[in-house]
């Protein structure tokens, strides 16, 4: 067997393009504009990278992008009244604080400073604890991403064999929640699981969120599974030549794909998912704010 491509990219724009169609209609309609304030603390790379791409494609699907560029020594304090301000400006619907912050600041403190209705990341405690008991909360983007590609690509998930692989706050443990939700039969696995191989086997569903490149083998997938990799980790390859990189994913593309039914491939599988996902957040946090109805098909 050879398995179908879940193409990420394509998925992502058809979700970003959905998002530009609702918000072109908000304006029209309500003269409403959804906004996304980022906030970027200090200098590190690959976070520069990705506010630069939020920013990028929050114009692009017609929403406002604010931007906070603070240095890397600003006081924890600041960053505080920062994230007050933010709370209270009606212009503003989403609010994301970019981690890594630097180590003098409390991350939970400022995630948990960010008002609910706004924290487009669900990384605050009371979003956890609404999806944790199935109410309705802002979602953690990636495994938003994730339950839409499973929804679109096998439909009901209901009563379908699930392993996560990963306990991480961000992805493995609200992974677990949403296909709870989806009626899945959920095991979460991790680095100290006994026989993850023969776990592995039995899943219907596997989310790979480990970080651990190419951990995942094809003999440790039921034929015809759905495989989602969310991880991304660089590796040498030297066969590109010196000094060069590749990025591989958690599982091992070449072996699970002779297996599994549908696998996503690392890059452009998950990763373009999550600032789909951030716009569709932060336009359902603009509705819920306004009292309108949310965006079909966009939500948990
Ligand atoms: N750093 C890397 N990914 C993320 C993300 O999804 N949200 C935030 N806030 N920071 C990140």
């Amino acid at each position: 067997m050879t398995a179908t491509i879940i193409d990420g990219k394509a998925f992502a724009a058809r979700i970003r393009g959905e998002v530009a169609e609702h918000v072109a209609r908000l304006k029209e309609a309500h003269s409403i504009t959804p906004g996304l304030a980022v906030v970027l603390v200090g200098e590190d790379p690959a976070s520069q990278v990705y506010v630069r791409n939020k920013h990028a494609q929050t114009l692009e699907a017609g929403m406002e992008s604010f931007e906070h560029r603070l240095p890397a020594d600003t006081p924890e304090a600041d960053l505080l009244d920062l994230v007050a301000r933010l709370n209270a400006d009606p212009a503003v619907h989403g609010i994301l604080v970019q981690l890594p912050l630097p180590g003098h600041v409390d991350a939970e403190k400022v995630i948990n400073a960010i008002d609910p209705a706004k924290d487009v990341d669900g990384f605050h405690i009371s979003n956890v604890g609404l999806l944790g008991t199935g109410q309705k909360a802002m979602v953690p983007c990636t495994p938003l991403g994730c339950l839409m590609m499973l929804r679109d690509h096998l439909g009901s998930l209901s009563g379908l064999e699930a392993v996560v692989i990963g306990r991480s706050n961000i992805v493995g443990k609200p992974m677990a929640q949403l296909l709870l939700g989806d009626s899945c039969t959920v095991t979460v696995a991790h680095s100290r699981t006994r026989d993850l191989p023969g776990v592995v086997r039995r899943a219907d569903i596997v989310v790979a969120a480990v970080g651990r490149p190419e951990m995942v083998e094809g003999d440790w997938i039921k034929p015809g599974a759905t495989v989602i990799d969310v991880g991304i980790n660089r590796v040498d390859a030297p066969e590109k030549g010196e000094g060069k990189t590749r990025l591989v994913g958690d599982c091992d593309f070449e072996s699970c794909a002779a297996v599994a039914g549908a696998i996503t491939p690392v890059p452009g599988g998950v990763g373009p998912m999550t600032i789909a996902c951030l716009l569709a957040n932060t336009l359902t946090a603009c509705c819920r704010a306004n009292g309108l109805p949310e965006p079909e098909g966009l939500t948990a």
